[in-house]
């Protein structure tokens, strides 16, 4: 890797950090599109394998191109250490397949993406690991959920799709007071707009395949937090169990990464533009955007957050008002990604969410009427615009 000094600015790393440069000489990163690398010996072969010798062996183990995406990640971060995966569920199974036991049990929001409920409660219990889920605002209720068994407290900030807002430090004292660590999924906000490591957060985890890649592309997923859990318990895991990102996908990656503040700014300015002119239409119940001032944790957000993120959701009266807006749209995709340049609209009740029970959606907050934007890069005026036509 191209030795770049330490202290630099976030823009200057997203360009800088990780960058691996051959004999070449590339001025944009190599992609090592190979599934294992050559020996120059048996003997060579042997060191390698026994890890007598530093260096490539197969892809499933380490790449050049994802180890550079690794490193970015890792410095944007704050991290020591990243790893990458092949898709963001990828990442939230195998740091707690690489972390956890049978018996032990995790604390997590009720706000998070419907799929990680349906891994913690679904698949994960099959395995003896309990979770419950709580109001991830309530420091409270995350205490009293805690056992002498909780090794994890998980959540979003700000959750999806209703971007609530969580204090990361008191959740950070918390975990630490008793024993367990804290996982917070950074894919709303992205490193550009919040830092959970700072914060005391244990382990950061990503979707990858959101505002990292930033163009709808690629599936991909990681984990940043210390050396020691990343190479003690998440490398092992990775080798063994194998969901390795891909090296195509992470130099995309490196790519999105580059231009990641410039439209993590953008995707903040026109969201708030959305969030506001929502907000004074009589047809909208609530809009739940954290930028705007009467969003319950308003005063968090500005002081944990550079900014507020692309990700508006509102309420109307009903599944059909809600479903109506989503096909009069013509500006936003009808899709179920988020953080892509070009707009998007989800019914999370009957997509993301779909799966859980009606329970389970009502103690989320997540109703028939609700809708979920991504706001994307076009001009935010014939966003408006087309908003405004399709709410009619
Ligand atoms: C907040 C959040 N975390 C994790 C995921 C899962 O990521 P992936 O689809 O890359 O597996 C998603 C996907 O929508 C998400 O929105």
């Amino acid at each position: 890797m191209t030795d770049i000094p330490e202290e630099l600015a976030l823009a200057t790393l997203a360009c800088r950090a990780g960058q691996y440069q051959t004999s070449e000489l590339e001025q944009s990163e190599a992609l090592f599109l190979s599934s294992s690398f050559c020996f120059e010996s048996a003997a060579q072969a042997a060191a390698r394998f026994s890890g007598d010798e530093e260096g490539n062996v197969y892809s499933r183990f380490t790449n050049p191109t994802v180890r550079g995406f690794e490193q970015r990640l890792a410095a944007m971060e704050g991290g020591e250490r990243a790893i990458g995966t092949s898709s963001g569920m990828s990442a939230i199974l195998s740091l707690v397949m690489a972390t956890l036991v049978s018996g032990d049990e995790i604390v997590a929001s009720r706000s998070v993406f419907g799929t990680t409920v349906n891994l913690f409660k679904n698949v994960l219990s099959k395995f003896g690991i309990v979770t419950t889920l709580v109001d991830m605002t309530n420091l409270d209720a995350w205490e009293r959920a805690m056992t002498s068994r909780t090794r994890m407290l998980f959540l979003e900030t700000p959750s999806n799709p209703l971007t609530d807002v969580a204090d990361l430090q008191a959740l950070a004292d918390l975990a630490h007071q008793h024993g367990a660590q804290l996982v917070v999924d950074n894919c709303f906000c992205t490193p550009v707009l919040q830092r959970p490591l700072e914060f005391g957060a244990d382990v950061v985890v990503h979707s990858a395949t959101k505002y990292l890649d930033g163009q709808g592309r690629c599936l991909g997923g990681a984990l940043v937090g210390s050396s020691a859990l990343m190479e003690e318990r998440l490398v092992p895991f990775l080798r063994s169990a194998g969901p390795t990102m891909s090296p195509f996908n992470a130099w995309v990656f490196l790519k999105g990464l580059e231009t990641l503040q410039i439209r993590m700014e953008r995707h903040s300015r026109s969201a708030t533009v959305v969030a506001r002119w929502l907000d004074e239409h009589p047809a909208v119940r609530r809009v739940y955007y954290p930028g705007l001032e009467s969003h319950p944790q308003y005063a968090l957000a500005r002081a944990q957050q550079s900014d507020f993120g692309g990700i508006v959701s509102f309420d109307v009266a009903d599944r059909a008002a809600a479903w109506r807006i989503v096909d009069n749209l013509r500006l936003f995709s009808i899709t179920a990604n988020l953080g892509d340049a070009k707009s998007i609209v989800t019914h999370p009740a009957t997509t993301t969410h779909g799966r859980l029970s009606a329970e389970d959606r009502e103690s989320m907050n997540v109703g028939e009427g609700l809708l979920r934007l991504s706001v994307g890069l076009e001009d935010p005026n014939d966003l408006l615009c087309d908003i405004e036509q399709a709410i009619g």
